[in-house]
């Protein structure tokens, strides 16, 4: 019998989700809309919503879990990768409540997490899988052994590719986060409107930095010319400039897969709520004969639930930490 509070705070979500014999019975969520107006995660913001988020995100999930805090049995916590001010409310607190109720404490990586959330629900990724993980933080291409050894084979030598999606969108006058509104946008544009350079980076790596000042000199340039050119031409922007992230992403996980002869692929992070990514994973895996794993929306983006899985198979080995466990903002894969 094992029921798993587990605490996600590593960056503006605080979650909160419970874990019952390996089902998620609770993911609750409290975004924190305070940044929208500054074009990016204010830490030391986020770190003080956490604050006052927390209490109530346990009461909620222990209520829509229907248990008790005495029948938590381990509590599990995201110790990094992330802001070390939101990572220390969750840690501390995960501390506090599990030498409080006299459980065990378990120590999740967040990028491991993201991976780990296929295990939520069926059908289940079979080991060995590649796992193209894309979110704020990160573009990874991961070699998923087993549920604790996993290697990178590929990632961004400089912006990750949600960073390029949000980048891109403060060009365009967007608010934070503008994945989701570059999304939405490109849904009524042309993807071939406009061209952008795919960057010529080497081996399974990849490289964001220079993309986003393409769209930012394309755009003024083009705004030389028409002032108003964003506002005209918006659906077509951003439909382009998704195709092109899209494409950039696809290319180097169909290489990875080629190379090490693997036909179970998936998604994961926050990137991977993208429709074109997901449509063009789809489109892809039918071409090349692969099982694709796309999660579900709510277990894309930042959640606790993608925690409490991951906690869930480390309790199954009593793979547990001490108090003497702190934060770690760049937490080693
Ligand atoms: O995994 P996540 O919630 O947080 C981090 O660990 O970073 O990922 C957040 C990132 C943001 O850059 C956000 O713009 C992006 O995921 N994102 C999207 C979409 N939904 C979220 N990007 C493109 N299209 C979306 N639909
Ligand atoms: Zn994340």
């Amino acid at each position: 019998m094992s029921v798993i509070l587990a605490i996600e705070s590593s960056c503006d979500e605080t979650s909160v989700a419970i874990c019952n014999n390996g089902k998620i019975t609770a993911n609750v969520i409290a975004n924190q809309t305070i940044h929208e107006n500054y074009g990016g995660v204010i830490p030391e913001l986020a770190s003080r919503v956490h604050q006052q988020n927390i209490v109530p995100v346990i009461h909620q999930a222990l209520t829509d879990a229907k248990v008790s805090k005495k029948d938590v049995t381990a509590v599990a916590f995201t110790r990094g990768p992330g802001l070390l001010g939101s990572l220390l409310v969750g840690v501390s607190f995960a501390k506090a409540f599990a030498l409080a109720l006299e459980v065990p404490l378990i120590s999740v990586n967040h990028m491991h997490a993201h991976i780990l959330a296929h295990f939520i629900d069926d059908p289940k990724p079979q080991f060995p899988f590649l796992c193209l993980t894309v979110s704020g933080g990160h573009t990874q291409i991961v070699l998923v052994k087993a549920y604790d050894s996993m290697e990178i084979i590929g990632e961004t030598l400089d912006d990750a590719a949600g960073e390029a999606f949000d980048k891109t969108a403060k060009i365009l006058k967007l608010p934070y986060p503008g994945g989701p509104l570059i999304d939405k946008h490109a849904k009524n544009g042309n993807p071939l409107a406009y061209k952008f350079p795919e960057p010529q980076i080497k081996d399974l790596n990849f490289s964001f930095s220079g993309f986003k000042t393409a769209v930012l000199y394309f755009i003024r340039n083009q705004e030389k010319l028409n002032p108003d050119f964003i506002e005209q031409h918006l659906d077509d922007i951003c439909a382009s400039v998704q195709h092109s992230i899209v494409q950039i992403l696809l290319n180097k996980l169909k290489k990875a897969a080629k190379e090490h002869g693997i036909k179970d692929v998936a998604i994961a992070g926050g990137v991977s709520a993208n429709s074109g990514l997901r449509n063009g994973l789809q489109a892809l895996a039918q071409e090349m004969n692969w099982n694709v794993f796309i999660p579900a929306f709510e277990y894309c983006t930042d959640n606790a639930a993608m925690i409490a899985i991951a906690g869930y198979h480390k309790y199954l080995v009593k793979d547990f930490v001490g108090q003497d466990v702190s934060p770690a903002a760049r937490m080693i894969f």
